[in-house]
C-alpha cells in the first residue's frame, strides 16, 4: 500500500485530521467516520481519539512515503489555511491595543523568528486562532519597514504535518543571502496519555513570505534530556553552526543543549550546558543569544526557579545570564539576572538591526493564564514595545527603541497644582521624576486604577494593579532600588498595558491592565513631577 492509499481508504484527505508517524505504526486522525471504506471499518480505530491504526509494514515503497508524507502535509496545510481565514479578522474589543501587537482572535504567545531579512522586519508569533487556549499553535507572520507599522502576511507555518501536529512551537529564523530560515520546534502527541515527541524542524522561503517545511533537522532527543526540548535559537560562532534549546534533563532539572552543524541541515550534538547555574528550575524555554559591548549572552525562561519576593508567586521567569563559550561551542553560564521584573513578560526574542542595535521583544504575558477581559471578546495577550539592549559598566540597560517617538501625536503640558489630570486616552508617554514617599496612578476612573509608588523606608518601588479588572495573576510587584534622591521613570501606556523603564533603563517592568473605558485619568500623591506627557 501506499500512504496515499490509506488516505483514499481513509474517506480522502478532507476526512483527514492529521496523519502521525510514530515508529511502526501510521495514525490517521478523521473527521467522520462514516466516510471510513467498510475495509478500514474493522481497522483498529480508537473511538476517543478519532484515530485509525495501521502497522508500517502496509508501506511497500519506504522512499515513496517519505515524500508522501510531506505532500499529505501540504494538502493539510491548504485545508488549516483556509479553515482559518474568518479568524484573521480583528475583533473589536475596548482593550484592543492602539499600538502594541495583538492577535486579530484568539491566543497571542511567544514571538518567533525575529529578524531583518532584504530590507524589511519580519516578526512571527505562536498563534491559536480559534480560541483562548494554548493548544495546537501557528505561526502567524507580520513584516515591517519601520518597527513600528506592522503588515499582516499569510500565516507561515500550520500545525499541517506529522511532525509538528500538535502545534508548531517557537524557534528562531536565519537570513542567509535570500533565503529566509525558520527553525522551530514541532510538537506532538501521541496516543491517549499524549506521549510528547519533539524534534527540531527546518522550513525555508525564498520569497520571505511562502515558507516549504523540511521536517526535522534533529529528529532526536539529546542524551539525558526529556521530550521537553524545544526553541532553537541558531547562531555564528567560530566558522560554525549552533543551536541551542532549552531543555530538561530527565531528572527534572532546566538546563541549556547545544547542537552544531556546518551546513544548517545537519546537526551533532555539542553539550548540555548550565550545570554551573545547579539546581536552577524543572526547565528551561525559549533560549536566545546575543554580544553587547563584547560580552556574550543567552536569554533563558527557567521556569520554577526561587522568586524575587513573596508577591511573586509565578513559576515562569524570565533573564539573561552571561556567557563564556569555548572554542568548541560549549557555554559556561553565570550572573543571572532578569530581564523584567513587572508581571507579563515572558519568551522574549530579540534581534539586530541593519545599524547594529539589539531590539528585544516578547510576550506581553504568562503560560496558565487564559481568562483576561478580552477573552471575553474572543482574543487574548499581546507583545510588549520594542526595547534596545545596551551593556556598559557592567549594567544591562534597557530603553524604549527610537522609532518610537513616531507614534509622539502631541504633547501636554500638565497643571503643576493639579493632583488629577483627565488625558482622555490610555495611549501616551511619560516621563516623570518622583521622589521617595511619591505616589502616581495611571489608568484612573471612579471604578479603579493601577499604582506606582515609592516606599522611603525600603527604598523599594512597588507597582500595584490590585484596583484593576484582573482576574489571573499577581497583582504586586516590588523592587529594591539602589539609594537616590529620586527616581526617573519612563513609561508606556497603551489601552491594556503600562511599561515603566526605570532610571533610564537599568530595570523594566512590563504589565497588563485592564481598566475601565474611561480610566484615563492620572494623578499623583507627594513629590512627583510629570517632566514630559506625549499622546500617542
Ligand atoms: C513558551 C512556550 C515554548 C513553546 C511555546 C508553545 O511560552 O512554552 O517553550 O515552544 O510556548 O506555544
Amino acid at each position: 500500500m501506499s500512504l496515499l492509499s490509506i488516505i483514499k481508504e481513509c474517506g480522502g484527505i478532507s476526512n483527514v485530521v492529521r496523519v502521525l508517524n510514530p515508529d511502526s505504526r501510521i495514525i490517521i486522525e478523521i473527521l467522520d467516520f462514516d466516510l471510513l471504506s467498510s475495509q478500514v471499518k474493522q481497522q483498529a480505530y480508537n473511538l476517543q481519539l478519532k484515530q485509525v491504526t495501521y502497522s508500517k509494514n502496509v508501506i511497500e515503497n519506504k522512499d515513496e512515503f517519505e515524500s508522501q508524507l510531506l505532500q499529505v502535509g501540504r494538502l493539510i496545510a491548504q485545508q488549516q489555511l483556509q479553515d482559518i481565514t474568518p479568524y484573521i479578522k480583528p475583533v473589536e474589543c475596548e482593550y484592543r491595543p492602539d499600538w502594541h501587537i495583538s492577535p486579530p482572535q484568539g491566543l497571542l504567545n511567544d514571538p518567533n523568528g525575529f529578524i531583518y531579512h532584504q530590507g524589511q522586519y519580519h516578526l512571527f508569533y505562536q498563534w491559536y486562532p480559534y480560541a483562548c487556549a494554548h493548544k495546537d499553535k501557528y505561526w502567524a507572520h507580520l513584516t515591517s519597514k519601520d518597527l513600528i507599522n506592522w503588515q499582516w502576511q499569510p500565516v507561515a507555518l500550520t500545525p499541517s504535518d506529522w511532525f509538528d501536529s500538535h502545534g508548531v512551537f517557537s524557534g528562531h529564523a536565519v537570513s542567509q543571502d535570500d533565503e529566509l530560515m525558520l527553525f522551530y520546534t514541532g510538537n506532538v502527541r501521541i496516543d491517549e496519555q499524549r506521549d510528547r515527541h519533539t524534534t527540531q524542524c527546518l522550513a525555508t522561503s525564498t520569497d520571505g513570505i511562502h515558507f516549504t517545511k523540511h521536517g526535522p533537522v534533529v529528529p532526536e532527543l539529546p542524551p539525558g534530556v526529556t521530550p521537553h526540548c524545544r526553541d532553537p535559537k541558531v547562531i555564528r560562532h567560530n566558522d560554525r553552526w549552533l543551536m541551542l534549546l532549552g531543555a530538561q534533563r530527565e531528572d527534572e532539572i532546566g538546563r541549556l543543549a547545544i547542537y552544531q552543524s556546518e551546513d544548517l541541515k545537519t546537526w551533532t550534538f555539542l553539550a548540555l550546558c548550565g550545570d554551573e547555574l545547579g539546581d536552577f528550575g524543572y526547565m528551561w524555554e525559549c533560549p536566545d543569544f546575543f554580544t553587547l559591548n563584547k560580552q556574550d549572552f543567552i536569554v533563558i525562561g527557567p521556569q520554577g526557579i526561587e522568586s524575587p519576593n513573596k508577591s511573586h508567586t509565578v513559576a515562569h521567569h524570565n533573564g539573561i545570564v552571561k556567557a563564556t563559550l569555548d572554542e568548541s561551542g560549549k557555554a559556561l553560564l553565570s550572573d543571572f539576572q532578569h530581564l523584567d521584573y513587572g508581571f507579563d513578560f515572558y519568551a522574549p526574542q530579540s534581534l539586530q538591526t541593519p545599524d547594529g542595535r539589539r531590539i528585544m521583544t516578547a510576550w506581553m504575558g504568562l503560560p496558565d493564564e487564559v481568562d483576561h477581559p478580552s477573552s471575553d471578546n474572543g482574543w487574548i495577550h499581546q507583545l510588549t514595545t520594542f526595547r534596545e539592549l545596551s551593556y556598559a559598566n557592567g549594567k544591562l540597560i534597557q530603553t524604549p527603541i527610537k522609532e518610537l517617538e513616531k507614534l509622539r501625536r502631541e504633547h501636554v503640558v500638565l497643571p503643576q497644582d493639579e493632583p488629577s489630570f483627565d488625558l482622555e486616552s490610555k495611549a501616551f508617554e511619560l516621563k516623570v521624576s518622583m521622589e521617595w514617599g511619591g505616589a502616581l496612578r495611571l489608568h484612573q476612573s471612579d471604578q479603579g486604577y493601577c499604582e506606582i509608588r515609592l516606599d522611603k523606608a525600603t527604598q523599594t518601588l512597588f507597582f500595584d494593579r490590585s484596583n484593576t479588572l484582573l482576574r489571573e495573576g499577581d497583582t504586586l510587584r516590588e523592587l529594591a532600588l539602589p539609594h537616590s534622591d529620586s527616581v526617573q521613570l519612563q513609561i508606556l501606556s497603551d489601552t491594556s498595558s503600562l511599561e515603566v523603564f526605570i532610571n533610564n533603563g537599568e530595570a523594566v517592568m512590563s504589565a497588563r491592565v485592564f481598566t475601565a473605558k474611561d480610566a484615563t485619568k492620572i494623578s499623583r500623591a507627594g513629590e512627583v513631577d510629570i517632566l514630559d506627557c506625549w499622546l500617542y
